[in-house]
C-alpha cells in the first residue's frame, strides 16, 4: 500500500474575500497589524473586540473607504480581484453593488429629507448605468424597491416607500438600512455593528432577520460587534468562524462553538468572562472593567 502523504489539492473554490497580512497606519499610529482571514460564500465571520481594536477600519479598508491619510499594505482578493489595486471606478463598481455595508447609526445613516424608497432607489441608479444589465426602467426601479422592502419585512411597502425616515421605528430604520443593503444582490455584506443602537427585542428580530438573508442569497457575512454574544448569535452555522481582535491584531480565529467551547488566548477568555449570565454575581463589576485597552 502506498503510504506516501496524499498531495495537497487547491481548495475546489477559492474564498470569496481573502484579506492577507492587511496592515493599515493613520500617521505614526499602527491602527490594523498584519491581519489575515478569509469567508467563502454562504459564511459569516465575526470579527469581535473592544472599542478601537481596529474593527471598523479594517471593514473600510475592505471597501476601499479609509481617508487617503490612512497607509494600508497588504492584500485584499474578492472574487479573484485584487481590491487595492483597482481603479476607482472599478472599485465604484464592487461598492454597494458586490459588497454592501449596513452601519451601526440608523439615523444617521439616512437622509432625514428624502422618503426611504427614493433611498432606497438610489442604492439602485447607482449602479444603473448600463454595464452589468441593460439599465432599468423606472417602473422596474421601483418593483426592485417595493421587493427589498418586502424581503427585509418592513410593512406594507408600496405606501410606506413614501414615508420619511422619522416616521419609522428605531427597527425599521435598521430594516431600510439593510434593505438598500441588499437591493443589488450583493455577495458579501459588512455588518458593522448592526444592532449595537436597538433593544435586546428589536436587537434579536435584526439578528433572525441577517439569517434568513443570508440563508436565501447565500451571502458571505462579515459580522462585526464589540459584543462576543451578539456574534455567537449572528455566527452560529457549522461553518461561520469567529476572530478576536487586540490593539490590531487577529489574536484568535476559530470555528464558533470551537472558540467558546475551548478559548486559546487569555483576551478572549476575558472577553468570555465579561459576558453576564443567569450565575453572575451582580453585586460585583463584570470581568471588562479589568480587561487593559
Ligand atoms: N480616520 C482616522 N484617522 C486617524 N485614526 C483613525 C481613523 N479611523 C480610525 N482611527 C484609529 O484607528 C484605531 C481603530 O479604530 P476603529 O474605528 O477601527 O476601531 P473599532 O474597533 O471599530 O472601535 P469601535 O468598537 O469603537 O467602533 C483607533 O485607534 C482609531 O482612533
Ligand atoms: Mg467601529
Amino acid at each position: 500500500m502506498d503510504t506516501s502523504p496524499l498531495p495537497e489539492f487547491p481548495a475546489l473554490h477559492p474564498p470569496l474575500l481573502q484579506v492577507k497580512d492587511l496592515s493599515i497606519r493613520f500617521g505614526t499610529h499602527h491602527a490594523v497589524k498584519n491581519i489575515s482571514f478569509q469567508i467563502n460564500a454562504g459564511q459569516t465571520l465575526g470579527l469581535v473586540g473592544e472599542s478601537g481594536s481596529g474593527k471598523s477600519a479594517t471593514s473600510l479598508a475592505l471597501l476601499r473607504l479609509l481617508p487617503p491619510t490612512a497607509q494600508i499594505t497588504g492584500d485584499i482578493t474578492f472574487a479573484g480581484q485584487p481590491l487595492l489595486h483597482l481603479s476607482e471606478t472599478a472599485m465604484r463598481h464592487h461598492r454597494g453593488r458586490n459588497i454592501s455595508m449596513i452601519f451601526q447609526e440608523p439615523m444617521t445613516a439616512l437622509n432625514p429629507v428624502m422618503p426611504i424608497g427614493a433611498q432606497i432607489a438610489e442604492a439602485v441608479l447607482a449602479h444603473n448605468d448600463g454595464t452589468d444589465h441593460p439599465r432599468l426602467s423606472r417602473n422596474a426601479i421601483k418593483q426592485k424597491v417595493l421587493a427589498a422592502m418586502h424581503q427585509v419585512a418592513l410593512p406594507d411597502p408600496e405606501r410606506r416607500s413614501k414615508d420619511y425616515p422619522h416616521q419609522f421605528s428605531g427597527g425599521q430604520r435598521q430594516r431600510i438600512l439593510i434593505a438598500m443593503a441588499i437591493v443589488n444582490q450583493p455577495r458579501l455584506l459588512i455588518a458593522d455593528e448592526p444592532t449595537t443602537a436597538l433593544d435586546v427585542t428589536v436587537q434579536a428580530q435584526i439578528l433572525l432577520l441577517l439569517k434568513q438573508l443570508r440563508a436565501s442569497h447565500n451571502l458571505a457575512m462579515l459580522f462585526i460587534s464589540h459584543d462576543l454574544a451578539v456574534v455567537a448569535q449572528a455566527c452560529d452555522q457549522p461553518t461561520d468562524t469567529v476572530a478576536v481582535m487586540q490593539h490590531g491584531q487577529i489574536v484568535e480565529q476559530a470555528p464558533t462553538s470551537q472558540l467558546f467551547r475551548n478559548p486559546i488566548h487569555p483576551y478572549t477568555r476575558q472577553l468570555l468572562a465579561s459576558a453576564p449570565t443567569m450565575h453572575t454575581n451582580r453585586t460585583k463589576p463584570l470581568a471588562s472593567s479589568t480587561i487593559s485597552t
